[in-house]
């Protein structure tokens, strides 16, 4: 037998996985050292209390014989797919029940939806880059191009029409930059896709972080109904980084090849999954309602607030840097003109506060980190104080 040989493409580890295991080698070797995490963008809030109301009265159903749920539908419950489109509403976008799959989180669905997608397509990624993206197009064997996400083009690559791509991921706001694509750039990438048969693979996970005019949902863009795929998360936005629900919005005209792109994505989740648990999907359903939108602004706001102490700390060492606004993570350029994993080392054993390597997203991140502002706000002044000792000069 043989194994497929394009992970021999792939670099070793997964990132976080990465991360993690230096990490526990460090605490391994230093039992009395507290570490502090601000790595993965990994929620410290408990879920809002109507969320968790919500989950307990749907496992309360399931045992109960005339409540009792089996199956759920591959694409999710009709209410919590109307709540999600309701939600799209409140903010001016119009997506219709029927458009939006329920799943068990971003990571899946932009792993999985290269499925539909034929393996001699060439993936266009920004760079740096959430390494899913990548990863999983190397996994098929499908050819990658980079768009440089830099200083110089405040970290929103645009598309240039030298460069051909059939499926393009663009995350915004973004991980790991924290960079948000106004609607004038992204309409610049939705008339990019329209004019060469692409498809966008739109990760809109950090949205809910939006705290100016940039589009919430690429659906908000002229002209990305028939171009666009948008994948959202109940992770950041409600802090089910554990609990796990997600959902993707298919356009029901987006069509590429002579195919129905809404109904592939049907044809493949019916025979790949088999949907998200029923009191999973009604603390979903609650988190859109009135009490949870309210109870969710109250964890965003404490996640707002620590990246501020953050953004406040790099403001006072002059450490150029950039997002903390729209996103929930603060993009950094490595003091001393450190690489990204000395950097790494460097706090891990001086101030054993972890963050992430911006290399480890891609060329482009060379020279940068992130820290995530999901920590414990203790942990994070903490995180900070130490910080700012080490690096003062
Ligand atoms: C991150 O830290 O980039 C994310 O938490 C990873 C993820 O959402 O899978």
């Amino acid at each position: 037998m043989k194994i497929n040989r394009n992970f021999d493409h792939l670099v070793e580890n997964y990132l976080f996985a990465d991360i993690a295991s230096k990490t526990a080698a460090y605490i391994e070797a230093n039992p009395d050292k507290k570490v502090i995490r601000l790595g993965i963008g990994d929620v410290t809030l408990p879920l809002p209390p109507v969320v968790v109301d919500a989950l307990k009265k749907g496992a309360d159903e399931l045992g109960v014989k005339e409540t009792f749920r089996g199956y759920p539908s591959y694409e999710g419950y009709a209410f919590v797919r109307r709540a999600i489109a309701d939600y799209y509403g409140s903010f001016g976008v119009a997506v219709d029940a029927d458009e939006i799959f329920i799943s068990d989180g971003a990571k899946s669905d932009a792993g999985n939806i290269g499925d539909i997608f034929g393996t001699d397509n060439t993936v266009l990624v920004t760079d740096p880059v959430y390494p899913v993206y990548v990863d999983s197009n190397v996994m098929a064997g499908r050819r990658i191009v980079y768009a440089g996400a830099e200083e110089e083009n405040g970290f929103c690559a645009l598309p240039d029409d030298s460069v051909h791509a059939d499926i393009i991921y663009l995350c915004s706001p973004n991980n790991p930059t924290g960079s948000a694509y106004s609607a004038d750039e992204l309409k610049q990438w939705v008339d990019y896709a329209n004019r060469n048969d692409a498809v966008i693979i739109y990760d809109a996970a950090y949205e809910a972080f939006i705290t100016d005019d940039s589009p919430r949902s690429i659906f908000a863009v002229p002209g990305a109904r028939s171009c666009a795929i948008e994948i959202a998360s109940l992770s950041k936005t409600a802090g089910f980084t554990g609990t796990r629900c997600g959902y993707t919005v298919i356009p029901r005209e987006l069509s590429r090849d002579g195919h129905n792109i809404n109904k592939l994505w049907y044809r493949r989740q019916a025979t790949k999954f088999n949907g998200v648990s029923y009191p999973v999907q009604c603390a979903a359903a609650a988190v859109f309602s009135d009490e949870g939108l309210a109870q969710i602004r109250e964890n965003l706001a404490y996640y707002k607030e620590n990246a501020r102490i953050i953004s406040e700390a790099m403001d006072t060492l002059g450490i150029y840097y950039t997002g903390g606004k729209n996103s929930p993570y603060i993009w950094l350029r490595c003091p001393f003109g450190m690489g990204s994993w000395e950097f790494f080392d460097y706090l891990l054993t001086n101030a054993q506060v972890v963050g992430t390597p911006g290399e480890g997203f891609g060329a482009c991140g060379k020279g940068y980190f992130r820290l995530t502002s999901f920590g414990d706000r203790d942990n994070t002044i903490e995180a900070v104080d130490r910080i700012k000792n080490l690096l003062k000069r």
